[in-house]
């Protein structure tokens, strides 16, 4: 069974063979920004990207800051990160300059391997840091960038680092990590996070401070691949596997094929079979889907995409929005400008531009696909059919 949840890795890992050569060709210019909401299957290309990058001898480091709060925690995860990396060690001179510029590190270096130390040196660095930031770390930069190295590094979870800094930490920083980007033609940064990037930084410095970015969508499995894995699965667990099975629980999940959904799907098939000690047909899928996914035990699993509208979007916004969702989740498509009537209806404000604005955000964070003929309509089947039963009571 893939897992539920944690990144995809090793054998578990289907496909985005796209995506990893798409970003693999981008870096050897620009930084990526990876764009898709929770469990969509970010981590697990990231750690895919490390793996290809680590196997063609590439330096690169990977590091989770969802627990960083401030620009020089973030900084000293960096220089632990590059402290830690043996291959930095080996293949460039980067240790003893560090030695050598920094008391800190003077202090620790011998100590270094061993873990109590490691932390004494992580809280060293931070303390270092806190004053001066910004002055300090162009040293450690400095540093970095005669390394004459190319190295990558993997940021996961990076927008809520951002958001759990002060406002001004935050934009300080934002702006020092553009120049940092703009005078290191030896770095390259692979970010990705679950909330929306250009939300995050539409209050600290504004998205001028990202648009260097190359940014790549992870989006569904084409319908095949989803196939594919499907039957890979009952292999896997020696159930019988015939064609319309697959056919069934797609047509179950819906596009986009989100990864994590056809997980979701497999899981409860196997929990219902188990417990019903039954076979497994297209009645017990059906079953699995309306009564496991949808029912009561599924509330949670798309939560957080009404959570998000009321965290990260104005009051107003978040009002309309909801007003929208709960009609676009009734229909197939639905039209435009009956949606403007409910922007106007709900915020008093008659501005298109303005509600063009929340369409596009809603857009952006794979809530709604705008297609200019037919109009709007929910991205995914499976959250549209969960909104209708939790969000769409329509007044
Ligand atoms: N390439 C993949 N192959 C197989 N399963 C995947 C893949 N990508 C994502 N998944 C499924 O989605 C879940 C979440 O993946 P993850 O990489 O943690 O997403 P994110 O970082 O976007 O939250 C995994 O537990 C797995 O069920
Ligand atoms: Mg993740």
């Amino acid at each position: 069974m893939i897992p539920v949840g944690n990144p995809a890795v090793g054998n578990d890992f289907i496909d985005r063979e796209k995506e990893i050569s798409l970003i693999l060709s981008t870096l050897e210019k620009d930084s990526v920004l990876l764009i898709a909401p929770r469990r969509f299957g970010k981590t697990s290309i990231m750690r895919k990207l490390e793996k290809e990058l680590l196997d063609a001898d590439e330096i690169c480091v990977f590091l989770e800051v969802e627990d960083v709060n401030s620009p020089h925690r973030f900084i000293s995860e960096i220089v632990m990160a590059l402290i830690e990396n043996e291959k930095i060690e080996r293949r460039t001179r980067l240790i003893p300059a560090f030695k050598n510029g920094f008391q800190w590190f003077k202090d620790n270096i011998e100590e270094i391997g061993i873990s109590v130390f490691k932390a004494k040196l992580r809280t060293n660095i931070k303390n270092d840091l806190k004053e001066n930031w910004i002055d300090k770390t162009a040293l450690i930069f400095d540093i970095i960038n005669e390394a004459d190295s190319k190295i990558c590094f993997i940021v996961d979870e990076f927008p809520i680092a951002i958001e759990k800094m002060e406002p001004k930490d935050a934009e300080d920083f934002l702006h020092w990590f553009r120049k940092l980007r703009q005078v290191s033609p030896n770095l390259r940064f692979i970010v990705g996070g679950s909330v929306s990037m250009d939300r995050v930084v539409r209050n600290v410095g504004g998205v001028s401070v990202i648009n260097d970015f190359k940014r790549v969508r992870v989006d569904g499995f084409q319908k095949q691949t989803a196939l594919d894995l499907i039957e890979k699965i009952f292999q896997e667990e020696g159930w019988t596997y015939v064609p319309s099975y697959g056919e069934k629980i797609l047509g179950c999940i819906g596009e986009a094929y989100i990864p994590y959904f056809i997980a979701i799907m497999l899981s409860a098939i196997k929990e219902e079979y188990i417990l019903r000690d039954g076979e497994i047909n297209d009645e017990l899928i059906e079953k699995t889907y309306n009564f496991r996914i949808l029912g009561n035990e599924g509330k949670y699993y798309f939560e957080h995409y009404s959570q998000r509208l009321r965290i990260f979007y104005g009051d107003m916004e978040e009002k309309a929005a909801i007003a929208i969702l709960k009609n676009v989740c009734n229909v197939d498509c639905y039209p435009v400008d009956m949606a403007f009537g409910i922007f106007k209806r709900e915020t008093a404000i008659d501005d298109y531009e303005q509600f063009m604005d929340l369409i596009a955000d809603l857009s952006n964070d794979f809530y709604l696909e705008h297609d200019p003929e037919n109009g709007l309509k929910f991205y995914s089947k499976m959250l549209q059919d969960w909104w209708r039963i939790y969000h769409g009571d329509v007044q």
